[in-house]
């Protein structure tokens, strides 16, 4: 039997467009499940005219209209909130919506900081409701083929992983602005990670915590870290992990770069071209003798991420509060690897861990300074947040 899965769209930027264009493709169109995606409600905290706007440019048709986020979690055809918004509102938003009884997808990097990952862990536990942070690359096939040769031992002992994801990028406010959480490991990092953590720590069942340390070099305008460096250590692997907001790391975006993710083996390594949040193959070669072969996973259908929302709606359809494939903890945990490195240089990870923003809406968006905050002209949270270099 079908199962149709209710959207409500909470911040109508950039990625909510892709996302909701992804959902409302023609399911027979690029695959063949039994799940179906619907958008009743877009909620916009800029205005009513805004969420309408997104609903039609992309298709959303029968949704419903909001212009803020509380009257849209509200909403109760809604199933699941897909949060949207910056780094700096996640938290906010999508305990905004637990709060409500929604279910949640939030956008990435799930939380400014690991503190923050775990109370919204908590609370939708206590509330027995879903809960996923919007990883999308990890349901790719390329994803699910890599863990099943690393699994099955075919790589061998995982003995080093390089990952970077480094994208001229810097002209894009919410990037920089350290209000809005900006910097390239809250952003670009997140994808470095995500290849590591997807292997290493994702398919070790003690699930083994890693030793971290990190390199960081401050945009000296913002404070915000403009190129990161973590390693990582495990009992018998290291990782290390760069991005960085102002050079790419597949110029001209034809890969030819060559890798930007190499994870060793001791039997074989892989290598995966650019760009590591959308990968779309990658090349096995053996140490030794033996074929180097290369894999493609073309995306066929729209951007690439309805295999995570079809996953948001397997997992709701059979009462899981979370999804095996982004466990909570594995946001949680990477969470707290970033912690380590904004802390010990002072970068805006750990600024926030101070103040855990309670508004659903900053009006701040370029200017270099918080006042106070306010949701339907009622002031919810009036604590400065310390800025960058003060
Ligand atoms: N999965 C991916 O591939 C991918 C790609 C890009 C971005 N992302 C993630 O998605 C999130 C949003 O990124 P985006 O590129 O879509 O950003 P964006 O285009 O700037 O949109 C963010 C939306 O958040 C809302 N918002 C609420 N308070 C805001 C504030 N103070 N300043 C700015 N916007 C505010 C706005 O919507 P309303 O005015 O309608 O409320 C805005 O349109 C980020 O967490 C980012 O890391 C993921």
């Amino acid at each position: 039997m079908t199962f149709t899965l209710n959207w409500g769209i909470l911040g109508c930027g950039g990625i909510a467009e892709t996302f909701t264009k992804d959902l409302l493709l023609d399911p027979k169109s690029h695959r063949n499940v039994d799940v179906i995606h619907k958008v009743v409600a877009t909620g916009s905290s800029s205005s009513v005219d805004k969420a309408k706007k997104f609903a039609e440019t992309t298709g959303a048709k029968d949704a419903k209209h909001y212009g803020s986020y509380e009257e849209l979690v509200k909403d109760e055809n809604v199933d699941v909130i897909y949060v949207a918004t910056p780094h700096s509102h996640h938290y906010a938003n999508a305990m905004l919506a637990l709060e409500a009884g929604k279910n949640v997808l939030c956008e990435k990097a799930f939380t400014v900081n690991a503190g923050q990952a775990r109370k919204l862990v908590e609370t939708a536990r206590a509330k027995n409701l879903f809960l996923m942070e919007a990883q999308w690359t990890r349901y790719f096939p390329l994803s699910i083929e890599l863990r099943r040769m690393i699994s099955s031992g075919e790589l061998g002992d995982i003995k080093q992983i390089f990952s970077d994801n480094g994208k001229s990028i810097e002209h894009i406010d919410r990037i920089t602005n350290p209000n809005l959480a900006g910097g390239a490991l809250l952003d670009l990092g997140v994808y470095s990670f995500l290849h590591i953590f997807q292997t290493v720590y994702h398919l070790d069942p003690e699930h083994t915590k890693p030793e971290v340390k990190a390199a960081i070099l401050k945009d000296e305008k913002t404070g915000v870290d403009k190129f990161t460096t973590a390693i990582l250590a495990w009992p018998g692997t290291t990782a290390i992990a760069t991005c960085n907001y102002s050079l790419e790391s597949d110029p001209k975006s034809d890969y030819s770069a060559g890798p930007c993710v190499r994870i060793v083996g001791t039997k074989a390594q892989v290598c995966i071209p650019s760009p590591p949040y959308r990968p779309t193959s990658f090349t096995v070669i053996p140490n030794g003798d033996g074929e180097v072969q290369k894999n493609d996973f073309p995306i066929e259908g729209g951007n690439g991420m309805w295999w995570e929302a079809d996953e948001v709606a397997f997992c709701i359809r059979d009462g899981k509060k979370e999804s095996e494939i982004m466990p909570l903890d594995e946001s949680v945990v990477p969470g707290g690897a970033r912690d380590v490195g904004c802390e010990a240089h002072g970068t805006l990870t750990s600024r926030w861990k101070a103040n855990i923003p309670l508004s659903h809406r900053s009006g701040i968006r370029s200017n270099s300074y918080i006042a106070h905050y306010y949701t339907n002209r009622q002031r919810l949270w009036v604590t400065p947040i310390p800025q960058p270099n003060q």
